[in-house]
């Protein structure tokens, strides 16, 4: 008879109050500031993961089948040339294409152990849930934290693998990247470490538009479901369905962005920021950027950080590339 795989225990390194003092702060900047703005990582309650795991599936949102077919073809070329005891998956969600990595890590013969990260608790919990009987033999750990402040409380110790995937590196300002890949550089150390890293490709805004502007709406729901994070975290009172979805493609930066378009002239109470902003008609607020990069463009930010490339890979289609380098 086998054992129910015992429950994986989340481990919570937010910081304390993390809802009320940060999300106050991104507010309280963001909400102040011309454009006004808000980092993305706020869509992901239990329902923004919800929508976010629906738009995976959409027709238009190829990104993640991408990624899939190249996890599903080369992972095994990825774990020979980084045999890894621990994959640390940052910005995990659903882990869903992880098994890939986690079965051709276990072939090689190096995995204990797997780390993954994410500010989402049931998105950690859902996860940890799945995998555990597929992957009985290895350590599971959950750890809530942000990736962009908190890589320090990650393991240190034997050689680690960091995955980040999906393109979600494209949601950081090139100098926030910069910032991002150094500290990642310093987290793995000399021992032979390495990033694979997923990133979505520069494509004609045809196909880029509406993979952000999906036609059954779940984009939209997930862009304004960061108004109903603000409405019940801070007793906010944004009239949800008053801000219209907008995704444009921002050909200079190459870069798409989310935005949330007032349609009528508003003021909006935040009590729990001690706010009140106003919005005039038409006006927008920048709720994601989500870049596209080219193959040496990704080389040379990595090369920047002292990471270097050790094998890159693309979908049939050419458009997902997935990076695997090497702490240098
Ligand atoms: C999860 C950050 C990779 O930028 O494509 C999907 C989030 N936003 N649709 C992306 C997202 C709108 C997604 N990442």
């Amino acid at each position: 008879m086998t054992l129910p795989a015992a429950p994986v225990e989340i481990v919570h390194y937010l910081p304390a109050h993390h809802l009320e003092r940060s999300l106050r702060a991104d507010v309280r900047a963001g909400l102040t500031a011309v454009p006004k703005t808000m980092p993305p990582k706020w869509f992901y309650d239990r329902r923004g993961s919800e929508l976010f795991e629906r738009i995976t599936g959409l027709p238009e949102y190829y990104l993640t089948r991408a990624e899939r077919e190249i996890l599903a073809r080369h992972a095994p070329e990825m774990a020979a040339a980084c045999p890894a005891e621990t994959l640390i998956e940052l910005g995990s969600g659903s882990s869903r294409k992880t098994p890939l990595l986690l079965s051709a890590l276990k072939a090689a013969g190096s995995l204990r152990r797997y780390v993954s990260v994410d500010v989402s608790d049931s998105a950690l919990a859902a996860a940890a849930a799945s995998l555990a009987p597929l992957f009985p033999d290895l350590t599971l750990q959950a750890v809530a934290a942000d990736f962009e402040t908190q890589l320090q409380v990650l393991p240190h110790e034997g050689r680690r693998m960091v995955a980040f995937l999906g393109g979600t590196i494209g949601n950081l300002e090139r100098a926030q990247r910069a910032v991002f890949l150094r500290n990642i550089r310093q987290l793995l150390g000399p021992g032979g470490g390495s990033l694979l890293v997923g990133t979505d490709l520069v494509k004609p805004a045809g196909i880029l538009v509406p993979a952000y502007d999906d036609a059954a709406g779940v984009t939209a729901d997930f862009n304004r479901n960061l108004l109903r994070v603000l409405n019940r975290e801070l007793g906010a009172d944004f009239d949800v369905e008053a801000f219209d979805h907008a995704a444009v493609w921002n050909p200079a930066e190459e870069r798409i962005e989310m935005r949330l378009r007032a349609t009528r002239p508003m003021q909006v109470n935040l009590p729990g920021a001690d706010l009140t902003v106003g919005f005039e008609q038409g006006e927008e607020l920048l709720t994601e950027i989500s870049a596209k990069f080219r193959p040496e463009g990704i080389a040379a930010e990595l090369a920047e950080a002292g990471l270097e490339v050790a094998g890159q890979w693309t979908d049939a289609g050419g458009r997902f590339a997935m990076t695997l380098a090497r702490a240098v």
